[in-house]
């Protein structure tokens, strides 16, 4: 089934006030939750934080009396949105359960929007996003192990695998370099947009969860490994962000954030099995549709244009959720040496052509000067049960001391860092049963 959110009418703006009994719902049980009713929580929580964020930025920067005002209107309705979504997360969750939740939201993710998009620089975008992220899950398997005593299975269910990828220690750019090729307003398919403000949202709350509960475990090895990832989604954000054309006027990035969250919240509503989940995406999705309609007559009034030279006329699906190990595992195979290239176009390199005065390997050298967080959290995993945690397929896990040797630069490398040898060594060691 598809539609037309322009020609519905939604929820009016009016009756989006619920009591705080309804706002501040009954939390999910985190041992019977599906992972993917969870990364779908942990994505819209991030999509209404970006939508209340937007509205204050455009507040501070209008003129007009009018829309100042109803921007004010609903923003307090995102919020409160927010505050459902969110709290929807169970207080036994620990942070670091909820943290290979967020990756499993940006790797399975990345991967759907990847192979969902129209423009090929884009997708090559997303796909070099997307070893990155794919690395902070392995990495972070490996401390939900050390502080939970977990296995990673018990938050991703098997759908998404662990393994090394292009490690941490080597996404340290200059953000400088970080910038990416816009796409044109004007020609650009609804498609495009909405999976870049999709991935920038989900990107952003990663960042602002890490920045925001690093700090909360007492072991300075973590807290480092936190603020070590935190910065990449920095620089993740930095990336998606500047695929925007950043000449869309505000009340066209309006109309593209409402639209953003028509198409997020029907994607979850038609996916989500859990009754309750469902009712929620339900529920807002015919918030969002009310939204969208004052977007429209926003846009119309001040700009005179057809809005459907934006966002078209049918929604898109901006947020399907599934397991993409196949995808992920080809990308890790053929894509793992790929690195910023230091050219005018924007465009990517590999390993071995990079030029000795690369700008990111002055970044490399600075933050790694004592040893890379990422890289001493495999040598205390390694400390204690001899090996790395991981799960995939034997044959991919087999592979990852070959990763490593393609995947790690030789320059600037961190002192500490776990290589070809070790990996090597690791592979020997049978792996541990839970
Ligand atoms: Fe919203
Ligand atoms: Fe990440
Ligand atoms: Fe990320
Ligand atoms: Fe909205």
């Amino acid at each position: 089934m598809t539609f037309n959110p322009l020609q519905e009418k939604g929820i009016p703006l009016e009756k989006q006030i619920r009591s705080w009994h309804d706002i501040v719902k009954r939390p999910f049980n985190k041992y019977e939750v599906d992972c993917y009713s969870r990364t779908r929580q942990i994505l819209m929580n991030g999509i209404e934080v970006e939508a209340w964020n937007f509205k204050h930025n455009l507040s501070r920067t209008c003129s007009d009396p009018e829309t100042r005002k109803i921007i004010a209107l609903s923003r307090r309705i995102e919020d409160m949105q927010q505050t459902t979504v969110n709290w929807l997360t169970p207080a036994c969750q620990t942070v670091l359960e909820t943290t290979l939740g967020y990756e499993q939201v940006a790797v399975d993710l990345t991967a759907w929007l990847a192979q969902n998009e129209p423009d090929d620089y884009v997708r090559e975008t997303f796909n070099f996003g997307l070893l990155e992220d794919f690395d902070h899950l392995y990495r972070y398997s490996q401390w939900a192990y050390m502080m939970d005593g977990i296995d990673p299975n018990e938050i991703l269910q098997g759908m998404t695998d662990v393994v090394v990828s292009r490690p941490t220690q080597n996404h340290h750019n200059c953000n400088a370099l970080r910038l990416r090729r816009h796409y044109d307003r004007m020609t650009a398919e609804p498609q495009t947009k909405v999976n870049i403000y999709t991935l920038v949202s989900g990107e952003q709350q990663t960042h602002n969860f890490y920045a925001e509960h690093g700090m909360m475990y007492p072991n300075d090895d973590l807290r480092r490994t936190y603020g070590e990832i935190c910065d990449v989604e920095e620089e993740h954000v930095t990336m998606y962000e500047s695929l925007i054309d950043p000449a869309e006027t505000p009340y066209e990035k309006l109309l593209l954030h409402e639209f953003t969250e028509v198409c997020n919240y029907y994607n979850c509503y038609k996916d989500e099995e859990d009754d309750k989940l469902k009712q929620v995406w339900e529920e807002f999705l015919g918030f969002e549709l009310g939204h969208l309609q004052i977007a429209v007559e926003l846009f119309k009034e001040n700009e005179g244009r057809d809005p459907e030279e934006v966002i078209g006329n049918k929604v898109v699906l901006p947020c399907h959720f599934e397991s993409q190990k196949e995808y992920v595992a080809d990308i890790l195979e053929n894509e793992i040496d790929k690195r910023l290239a230091p050219d005018d176009e924007m465009s990517y390199t590999t390993i071995d052509k990079l030029p000795d005065d690369w700008k990111s390997y002055n970044v490399q050298e600075k933050v790694g000067l004592e040893g890379a967080p990422t890289e001493e959290t495999i040598r205390l995993i390694r400390e204690s049960i001899n090996r790395d945690i991981v799960s995939a397929d034997m044959k991919l896990i087999h592979k990852q001391p070959d990763l490593i040797k393609r995947g790690l630069e030789i320059i600037a490398q961190a002192p500490n860092t776990v290589d070809y040898e070790d990996y090597k060594q690791m592979d020997k060691v049978d792996l541990m049963q839970f």
